[in-house]
């Protein structure tokens, strides 16, 4: 196993090691993995490119690392526990074995369909162990997978689809969510008549078990394909940096571009965190509440855990569902040792009082963590007090779909903590700050752009099919750089402190999402002239969606006009895209180049409207009096 910090002298000296000497520090962590073939070089760089390899010319397979290899010590140790969304139906939890049967049997269902080393393969599907043994199954015969979040739209959904050009989709029926059953196979569908002329087939999941229109040319039951499988599969030879994944996500401009991870720097480095941060032991039970659709669920849901042999649990439902009390319920019911969460899900659970959470042994819980966004200090100090009674350090872990894994954090029980700080670099991270002319921001007690200056095993390789855009987004702003978009705070002690996205990137709920991929979802409604949009301050989602929307005739029924804008982002990108807030105006605030001035918006949109500063430099002057006036 990779190395497991226990000290703090032994972070400054991983830590040390890692910077002065960093080839053979990751290749230290990569020899305790199971490779076919051993790696010629351990680094081969250049950020200008980019061009990035790590543990160049090793041969490995990543799910048998995930699940061969644990076979002899921990077979039959529950790897996946799987706790259904309905607290009434039954747990399912897979051994070592089981999984590794499993997803050898799905391996060989997904080649008897054709599928091969290097095609992509969509997963558009709720939180089930398919999903988990699927993503695996592609990883074992060298398949990429490309996970969808399955809130997303049709529309959103076909996009990404083509973008990849997936030889095939894997889907439900049906996604068993809070009191809702909601249609899957169904918006596959409708994605596949936008057009998605490379799917060849649709393998279907029996979840629900609910009505579902049927395509004999195209679709194709899971149980059936699956049914008389060997349950081995031999797993075939990658090269460390063949792709292993594609993951969708925002930026601040044009549509959602597809990061690539490779399987050999990925593998060193989402073990190596998931042991580290949250400091896992033999026996423990680790519950991470994200979705697979997101990269938090990719790395320490499925691969990190695995990985690291450890016991990692699924969860189908949502936090409020039966009741407030949900997630307490699951960590005592599971004697949960380590729980990983999102802000916005504190802050909601908070809202709802106290009592939920003081009616269950909490007791069992180590180290509970957050992900995904800023947590502010109200939310920590709630998190501290009443999940970790003051006795289960919070890790608040920053990092990004391209980062691959965990890359400021505290340590638990080995640095110390700070409301609102993620703290200290992972071994390995090289962290700088930027001023935007391009130079250091040096010393303690200083804030900056954020950037990295040396590779990380995990660091985004390309964005798919695009390398120029990979290339312009994260290493053009700053010469041999990593850009993460973010600004950040150095405390006096060196603790860094994520201010937030300094490009056209929102967080919503922990979601993140372009303005621009909103503006132009509003823009398909055809009463739209143009629109703008904008985060604010949200007690609960962190940032809220507000959108300006000039009309291109005046507006009857200003309401229902706003419901139909909220309903076209709904159906362009999906719910959790739709606008908080829409405001009709006559015009936007433009600079006399024609840009929209969002430093005014914003100011609005977070309910200040005293100081909007000079606006005499404005095209349109006029606008922004109107702008104040319907402000919500
Ligand atoms: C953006 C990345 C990392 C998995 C989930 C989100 C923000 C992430 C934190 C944190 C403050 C955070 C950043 C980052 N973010 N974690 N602990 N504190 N901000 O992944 O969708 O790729 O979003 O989320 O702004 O750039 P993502």
């Amino acid at each position: 196993m990779t190395l497991q910090i226990k000290t703090l002298a032994q972070y400054k000296e991983a830590y040390q090691n890692s910077v002065e000497n960093p080839e053979a520090f990751w290749a230290e962590q990569a020899e305790t993995f199971t490779w076919k073939k051993q790696w010629d070089k351990t680094l081969e760089w250049d950020f200008k490119t980019p061009d990035i390899k790590w543990f160049k010319g090793g041969k490995l397979n990543i799910t048998e690392n995930c699940l061969d290899r644990h076979l002899e010590t921990r077979g039959d140790q529950t790897a996946i526990l799987w706790e259904p969304n309905n607290p009434a139906n039954d747990v399912i939890s897979y051994t070592y074995k089981e999984l590794h049967a499993e997803v050898c049997r799905a391996a060989n269902a997904l080649k008897s369909l054709g599928i091969k080393k290097g095609d992509r393969v969509c997963f558009y599907m709720p939180m089930v162990t398919e999903l988990a043994i699927g993503v695996l199954a592609c990883a074992r015969i060298g398949a990429i997978h490309s996970v969808v979040f399955a809130g997303f739209s049709a529309s959103a959904l076909a996009d990404r689809i083509k973008d990849a050009t997936c030889n095939i989709v894997i889907c439900s029926d049906y996604n068993s969510r809070g009191a809702k059953n909601i249609p899957v196979k169904k918006v596959v569908d409708d994605a596949l008549a936008m057009g998605c002329d490379s799917v060849k087939t649709v393998l279907a999941h029996k979840n629900t078990g609910g009505e579902i229109a049927w395509n004999k040319d195209l679709d194709v039951w899971w149980h059936e394909a699956l049914y008389d499988q060997p349950t081995h599969c031999e797993a075939e030879e990658m090269d460390s940096e063949d792709m292993l994944f594609i993951l969708y996500t925002s930026g601040s401009t044009g549509k959602p571009k597809g990061v690539v991870h490779t399987c050999g720097g990925y593998m060193v480095y989402t073990c190596f965190s998931f042991r580290n941060v949250f400091q896992y032991q033999d026996g423990d039970v680790y519950w991470c509440t994200a979705d697979i659709g997101w990269i938090t669920g990719h790395s320490y849901i499925v691969y990190g855990p695995l990985l690291a042999g450890a016991t990692t649990m699924m969860f189908e439902g949502i936090p409020t569902y039966p009741d407030a009390g949900r997630f307490w319920e699951v960590c005592d019911k599971h004697k949960v040792n380590q729980f990983y969460t999102a802000p916005t899900a504190i802050r909601a659970l908070m809202a709802k009082g106290d009592e939920w959470v003081e009616k269950y042994d909490l007791s069992t819980l180590k180290v509970i963590g957050s992900v995904g966004e800023p947590i502010n200090e109200e939310a920590w100090n709630w998190y501290n007090e009443k999940v970790g009674k003051g006795n289960a350090p919070i890790v608040d872990t920053w990092w990004q779909t391209e980062t691959g894994g965990i890359l400021i954090t505290p340590l638990p029980g080995i640095t110390d903590t700070k409301p609102c700080y993620a703290s200290y670099p992972m071994p390995g991270v090289q962290l700088v700050l930027m001023d935007a002319d391009g130079n250091e921001v040096e010393g303690n007690g200083v804030e900056g752009l954020l950037c990295v200056k040396f590779p990380w095993p995990s660091i985004i390789r390309t964005t798919y099919g695009d390398h120029e855009r990979c290339r312009q987004v994260y290493f053009s702003s700053f010469e041999n750089m990593y850009f993460t978009g973010d600004g950040a705070r150095r405390d006096g002690d060196g603790r860094y402190r994520i201010i937030g996205r300094v490009d056209d990137v929102i967080n919503v709920s922990g979601h993140r999402m372009g303005t621009a991929e909103v503006e132009n979802a509003i823009n398909e409604h055809p009463n739209v002239v143009e629109s703008a949009v904008v985060g604010f301050p949200h007690e609960i989602k962190g940032q809220g969606i507000y959108a300006y929307v000039i009309p291109n005739q005046s507006v009857a029924d200003e309401q229902a006009f706003i419901k139909e804008i909220r309903k076209v982002v709904a159906k362009v990108i999906g719910p959790i895209a739709k606008p908080d807030e829409v405001q009709v105006v006559p015009g936007l605030p433009k600079t006399r180049s024609g840009k929209i001035m969002r430093r005014i918006l914003r100011k609005v949109a977070s309910g200040d409207v005293s100081n909007l500063g000079d606006v005499s430099t404005l095209l349109n002057p006029e606008i922004v009096e109107a702008i104040k006036e319907g402000a919500k």
